[in-house]
């Protein structure tokens, strides 16, 4: 036998062995290996993409995932890092060859330490984002990631996909928050910079790496997390503007008058509303007239003193009286502010209830949105006639979700054929206005074979290189980012 050949054979695992040596890592309640039980962590939220897998396991300490990992490289069986399965670009489901094992996280679900004076959270990887926002809550302190989903997503998926959501306007994305990582690198080895340091400029800051590399790179398993000081005050409004212009110009003139204080600035369009609103019957349009595009403001601030609504009063006058904001709900209770959100919160689930769509994820600079939604619904209009388009989006990070959903009477399976077409076009536009095809969501198995349309060579090839210097087996998420 030559040396390359026993070496395969030393490297082959049968799955019976495989799967003795996972429980005897993490303990055999923690490996799922049942087809029907492994069901639920085959798939993504959406519904959109399914695979195969030898077995589903669940460590529950770092060094447990090490041990893993070690096993899986020796073997050189390939992994997928699993979070709480929220994710909207398949990275987190594994492909069809079913060779891969899943590596799900949740059950490193602790919070390890939350030092008030350093302002930081140490959490590990699988902790609910709610849970992490509760705790820092129960601190008096925010920790600021807002999403949709985050009452399922966990903070390994939020940084491993660079999360954005509702507050980036404010806070940034979930980069923004980190400041020390512990990485399972694809080797079983221990990237260790788990540390509350603010000020670390002693060679490349690597643990960026890691933060939106959707799980190729390693596994991410604890982080120290910035806090920020509470909101005492704050208030939200329901916008209605005529277009995306009268939008971004509102934004515009708020961010001069009163900056850091505007939370959230969430552009809405008609159709989503009327989708969100067929979807819930109990809900109310805010407005008895109809518009065309709506906001979702919040203003927040930590002076308790402030009178916030007296400040929204004022600055809203003023765009009211110009024609620029059309008409103006102010939210006066917790129960309507609930009521406003809830409107913008349930647009994914009613888009997946809708039948097949198109999800885009694309990124402008903010004053490039009223063109982008321009030459997008020419497009859709000219190319997909009947086709309905559900636009939305945190437009203060120039980050719009343009979703193109079958016609309401058309053919699903026709319609999916041609989605890769629609996407073609949508990010097409979005390229050619200086952007780009994912500002949150990440690539996953969605978008990485588009991204090598759009990416500058030289970017793909340092991509690559960091792909094969850390990975070099390929081991960590296969096909994701990097198709196959
Ligand atoms: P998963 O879906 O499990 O995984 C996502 C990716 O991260 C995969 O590539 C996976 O392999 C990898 N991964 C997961 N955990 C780890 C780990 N510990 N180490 C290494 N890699 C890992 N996203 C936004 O950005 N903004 C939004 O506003 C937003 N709103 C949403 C609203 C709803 C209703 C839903 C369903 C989703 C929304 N999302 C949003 C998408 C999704 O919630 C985010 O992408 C989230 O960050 C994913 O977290 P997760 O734990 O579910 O990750
Ligand atoms: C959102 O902003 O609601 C999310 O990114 C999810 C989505 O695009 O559906
Ligand atoms: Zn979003």
């Amino acid at each position: 036998m030559s040396a390359e050949a026993a070496q395969e054979e030393q490297q082959r695992i049968d799955d019976p062995r495989l799967l003795e040596e996972l429980k005897g890592i993490v303990g055999s309640m923690a490996v799922i290996s049942d087809p029907v039980e492994m069901q639920p962590y085959l798939s993504d939220w959406r519904g959109s993409f399914s695979g195969a897998a030898r077995c589903v396991v669940k460590p529950a300490s770092t060094e447990e995932t090490a041990a893993v990992v070690a096993l899986c490289a020796r073997h050189r069986i390939p992994m997928v890092p699993q979070g709480g399965n929220t994710g909207m670009c398949g990275g987190a489901t594994p492909g069809k060859s079913g060779r891969e094992i899943i590596l799900n996280m949740s059950r490193m679900n602790k919070i390890l330490d939350i030092d008030v004076r350093n302002n930081t959270l140490t959490v590990q990887a699988g902790c609910i984002l709610q849970h992490i926002k509760d705790a820092a809550d129960d601190a008096d302190r925010l920790f600021p990631l807002a999403l949709g989903a985050q009452g399922s997503c966990e903070i390994g998926g939020n940084l491993s996909t660079n999360a954005g959501g509702v507050n980036v306007l404010k806070y940034g994305n979930a980069r923004s928050f980190v400041l020390g990582l512990e990485v399972v690198m694809p080797d079983g080895s221990v990237f260790d910079t788990l540390k509350g340091l603010r000020k670390d400029n002693s060679g490349y800051d690597l643990k960026h790496l890691f933060i939106g590399a959707e799980g190729t790179l390693g596994i991410i398993t604890a982080a120290v997390l910035q806090l920020y000081p509470k909101a005492r005050v704050s208030t939200t409004a329901w916008l209605a503007v005529d277009d995306p212009a009268a939008a971004v110009d509102v934004l515009g003139r708020l961010r001069g008058e009163i900056g850091e204080r505007i939370t959230c600035f969430e552009l809405i369009s008609r159709p989503m509303l009327e989708l969100v609103l067929a979807h819930r019957p109990a809900d109310r349009d805010p407005m008895k007239e109809s518009h065309p595009w709506y906001v979702l403001k919040e203003l927040s601030d930590t002076l308790q003193a402030l009178d916030l609504g007296a400040l929204l009063e004022q600055v809203l006058g003023k765009e009211i009286e110009s024609g620029r904001v059309r008409d103006a709900v102010i939210a006066n209770s917790l129960g309507q502010i609930e009521t406003l959100w809830a409107l913008r919160e349930n647009v994914t689930e009613a888009q997946r209830a809708a039948g097949a769509s198109v999800k885009h994820d694309i990124s402008v600079s903010v004053s490039s949105i009223p063109d982008f939604l321009k030459q997008a619904d020419e497009a859709v209009a000219a190319d997909f006639p009947g086709a309905r388009v559900i636009a939305f989006g945190h437009v203060g990070d120039g980050s719009i979700h343009y979703n193109v959903l079958q016609p309401a009477e058309g053919d699903a399976v026709e319609f999916k054929r041609r989605m890769h077409e629609v996407s073609r076009r949508i990010h097409d536009i979005a390229i050619r206005l200086g952007g780009s095809i994912s500002a949150e969501h990440g690539l996953g198995q969605l978008k990485g074979s588009d991204v090598f349309g759009y990416k500058d060579p030289l970017q793909l090839r340092l991509m690559r290189a960091i792909k094969a210097a850390i990975d070099p087996f390929d081991l960590m998420n296969k096909g994701k980012i990097f198709p196959e």
